[in-house]
């Protein structure tokens, strides 16, 4: 309220910050007429902003929505293209290896048998004739007769190994079975180790293989996705192994000092810890992860491997599967320049889920 009226003055207050402007004199309806309106304003501008941060609000939820969608989209698509190919391939060898095993005792039975008709014919006919004789020494009959049934028990030995395989590879694939089913833990990991199998070597001419430490508790059957736990123990596992050829890789020749020779392994244990809860480490001994890291590990896309190698998903996707499909936990703990250990915690029963968690378990 000034008697300054002239438009240079009413410019210069309302660019310092006043709202409106009236001069002297002053008429009280004019007055009265102007806060209304402010009123109206301020009342205008607070729903306004009201409804913005609803909106804000709103927005960041349908992006983190969206994040986990794709996160699930890049999880399922990983894990189905490689449980398909695994359940595929399976199924393809098993056909053909079924009728090599089927046919193989026949088999040792007939060689035997033919085996035995030489013998007959080498008691009877001590010295046959030159021709016989001749074809008797070509082949060299006396190691065949010897070798023949190693090498029936070899080759036995062989396929009862394939079908093993088939059996682990079709475990590890699951992919009938979408549904929460009761299974042993060690089996899983156990087909996940033979699937990893040929990363435990390093192609390098001198360096150490990977030991497979395992120490195995007597579990229950655990109720679970059992497709989504091998996912899970894949992941942690192949990390381990790529954390441990990373530190093989900075051993200059191990061959030089054998007493400091650095002997890469893995440790996996797994344990019950109550009637209703379980828990599997792994443990590697390899660079490990430095402290301001750690709490990264279980951030989608954090990696630390070069482009084109790593995702970054495992870890999260992993953290995803124990804890909101199963109830479960998941830790890192990490000592850099001693290894890694990652700890998983899953209830036996899925119906118990949602009221507890491990800790208070084992507070009781
Ligand atoms: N056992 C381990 N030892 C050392 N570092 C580890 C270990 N496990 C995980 N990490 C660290 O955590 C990061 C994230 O792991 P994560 O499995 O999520 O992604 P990634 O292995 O890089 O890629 P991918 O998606 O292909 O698995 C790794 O890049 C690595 O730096
Ligand atoms: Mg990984």
């Amino acid at each position: 309220m000034t008697a300054l009226s002239d438009t240079v003055d009413k410019v210069k207050g309302l660019k310092l910050g006043a709202v409106d402007y009236i001069t002297k004199p002053i008429q009280h309806e004019e007055v009265l007429a102007r806060i209304n309106i402010h009123l109206q304003l301020r009342q205008l501008n607070q729903t306004l902003e009201a409804k913005v941060a609803e909106r804000t609000a709103e927005l960041s939820t349908a992006l983190e929505d969206l994040k986990q969608a794709q996160l699930h989209l890049v999880q399922s698509e990983k894990m189905s293209s490689l449980g398909q190919l695994v359940a595929g391939v399976a199924h393809e060898i098993n056909n053909p290896i079924n009728f090599i095993y089927g046919n193989l005792s026949p088999a040792e039975s007939y060689t035997q048998d033919l085996l035995n008709l030489i013998q007959c014919y080498q008691t009877h006919v001590p010295e046959p004739p030159t021709p016989v004789q001749a074809c008797i020494q070509d082949i060299d009959l006396e190691f065949l007769q010897q070798d023949m049934p190693r090498l029936m028990r070899s080759m036995k030995l062989g396929a009862d190994r394939i079908r093993q395989i088939v059996l682990s590879l079709r475990n590890f694939s699951r992919v009938d079975e979408s549904e929460v089913k009761a299974v042993d833990l060690h089996e899983g990991l156990e087909s996940t180790l033979l699937i990893l199998q040929h990363r435990l070597k390093r192609h390098d001419p001198g360096a150490p293989e990977i030991q497979i430490i395992k120490d195995y508790g007597t579990l229950p059957p655990v109720e679970c996705y059992a497709s989504q736990l091998n996912q899970v123990f894949m992941n942690i596992l192949a990390n381990a192994i790529d954390a441990l050829h990373e530190r093989c890789a900075g051993i200059p020749d191990s061959s030089i000092a054998p007493h400091a020779e650095f002997l890469p392994r893995i440790q996996i244990q797994t344990r019950s810890l109550s009637s209703e809860w379980v828990a599997v480490h792994i443990q590697d001994n390899g660079p490990g992860i430095p402290l301001h890291l750690i709490e990264q590990v279980f951030q989608p896309f954090f990696t630390t491997k070069p482009m084109g190698k790593g995702t970054g998903l495992g870890m999260s996707i992993s953290n995803q599967i124990i804890k909101e499909k199963h109830g479960g936990s998941i830790e890192c703990h990490s000592q850099p320049g001693s290894g890694t250990e990652f700890i998983i915690k899953i209830p036996v029963h899925q119906r118990n889920l949602s009221t507890q968690q491990p800790e208070a378990i084992l507070a009781v």
